[in-house]
């Protein structure tokens, strides 16, 4: 019998689930890992890491990604978003519906997973989207993390926002239900208050606090009265936070994005319709209220809502340009160098971008640096710093809105699945992820 492909990574700072961290070393056979220790002796790797000065963490697991394939491969693919992945640190994503085809039923499904299975360098999960008439599809669908409802921002059949509709959706199954919270009734009326006006600092201003209010009390209300599983997707404003803060049932769950605790409606300012996405940025205020309410546990983990478009989709004049950012690539190293800033610590970081994320969507052995979990681990650099570069972005869209940041933390190895898929600035494309399985 042959031995499985093994790697020893050694002089790590390795942060532990108990988040704690000790400088040693982590032997890695097949896909596992397989041991942890100061010093490891016993074994023969067929590979070795010399990872003195460097910080081991479970590689992150995004849960709301917007890979554009099948459809709009123009902004984006799965195997170019997957490259940003691996550059990033990001070892699984869970994507959403909205390409082209929707994905709304099982065929669509199969489709993304056959896909991402020739094409994927990290591990996939796809989402099943609601509509109006496809409670069937939502019930059956397999596998996937959850049902997304657009409660607004959207367009098409994808829109769900009638409370009828969505309260069908809530009281039949058992599966998450993860919401996009922003009212479309009052989107709709504050764009004929706001029409005409092409700043698109008014973007704020119509799509407001009190429409992602609004919406995520819709949301609440419905999880209660059928105790039914909701996770409400990149929470964008304070009324949000607290309102959770009063009351916060066990069985809900909210994410935030890094662009929504690190930029405010002072960016439209410097980056135009970079800054621009659904639901959109908000006051410095908003900021540190979800900072303190991600700290609290409020808020339970990390999103980066990566969102490509070109940049001649966003070069138009509002309000004809598209929302959304592209964030995989950079979300680690911004958390991190918030960490490095005192806004919270490395082992939050790893909670909220790895450990969280797993547990709410029931991922089995990903998430922590334990032996018998599954070996995605991304070693990061905390002692140098560099600055988010245009000329270096990975993502199709070729842009980021963080450019001129300067970072620390940023991916050197990525490992998925026991494979080295990033090194020092080079990709292997030749490894692949796998489907992930939720419980
Ligand atoms: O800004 C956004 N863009 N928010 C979303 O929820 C959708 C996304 C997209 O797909 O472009």
């Amino acid at each position: 019998m042959s031995t499985p492909q093994s790697l020893l990574i050694r002089h790590a700072e390795i942060i532990l689930p108990n988040n704690e961290s000790m400088i040693g070393d982590v032997l890695i056979e097949g896909r596992h890992i397989t041991q942890i220790g100061q010093e490891i002796t016993n074994a023969t790797p067929s590979r070795e890491i010399d990872a003195q000065g460097l910080t081991l963490l479970p590689g992150v697991i995004d849960p709301q990604v917007h890979f554009r394939e099948p459809g709009l491969e123009y902004k984006e693919d799965l195997f170019t978003a997957s490259c940003a992945c691996a550059k990033g640190g990001v070892t699984s994503f869970l994507e959403m519906p909205n390409t082209r085809p929707l994905t709304i039923n099982q065929s669509a499904l199969d489709d993304k997973l056959q896909r991402a299975a020739q094409k994927c360098l990290v591990n996939y999960g796809f989402f099943i989207g609601a509509t109006a008439d496809n409670l069937p599809d939502l019930l059956s669908a397999q596998p996937t993390p959850g049902i997304k409802i657009f409660m607004g921002s959207m367009h098409g059949d994808l829109l769900v926002s009638q409370e009828e509709t969505l309260e069908a959706i809530f009281a039949q199954g058992s599966r998450l239900i993860a919401v996009h919270a922003e009212d479309q009734a009052r989107i709709k009326q504050r764009k004929q208050e706001f029409a005409g006006i092409t700043d698109m600092a008014v973007h704020s201003q119509i799509q407001d606090n009190l429409a992602a209010l609004l919406a995520t009390q819709l949301a609440l209300k419905l999880s209660k009265k059928y105790q039914r599983r909701l996770h409400i997707l990149h929470m964008s404003t304070a009324e949000e936070a607290e309102l959770l803060r009063e009351d916060k049932p066990s069985w809900v769950t909210a994410e935030v994005t890094p662009q929504h605790l690190l930029l405010n409606t002072s960016a439209y300012a410097t980056i135009g319709s970079l800054a621009q996405m659904n639901p959109p940025l908000r006051s410095a205020y908003d900021n540190e209220v979800l900072w303190q309410a991600l700290r609290d546990g409020i808020i339970d983990f990390i999103a980066t809502d990566h969102a490509p478009h070109t940049l001649e989709e966003k070069a138009q004049t509002y309000p004809n340009t598209p929302s959304g950012m592209p964030g995989v690539e950079t979300s680690l190293p911004l958390m991190l160098t918030a960490a490095m800033d005192g806004k919270c610590t490395v082992a939050q970081v790893v909670q909220w971008m790895s450990k969280a994320v797993a547990v709410a969507y029931g991922i089995a052995n990903k998430g922590e640096i334990t032996p018998g979990y599954d070996a995605d681990l991304v070693l990061v650099d905390l002692k140098n710093y560099r600055e988010v570069k245009r000329e270096e972005v990975v993502s199709k869209c070729g842009w980021n809105s963080f450019e001129g940041w300067n970072l620390t933390g940023w991916p050197v190895t990525t490992i998925v699945g026991g494979e080295i898929v990033y090194d020092h600035g080079q990709l292997n494309t030749q490894v692949r992820g796998q489907a992930l399985t939720f419980s």
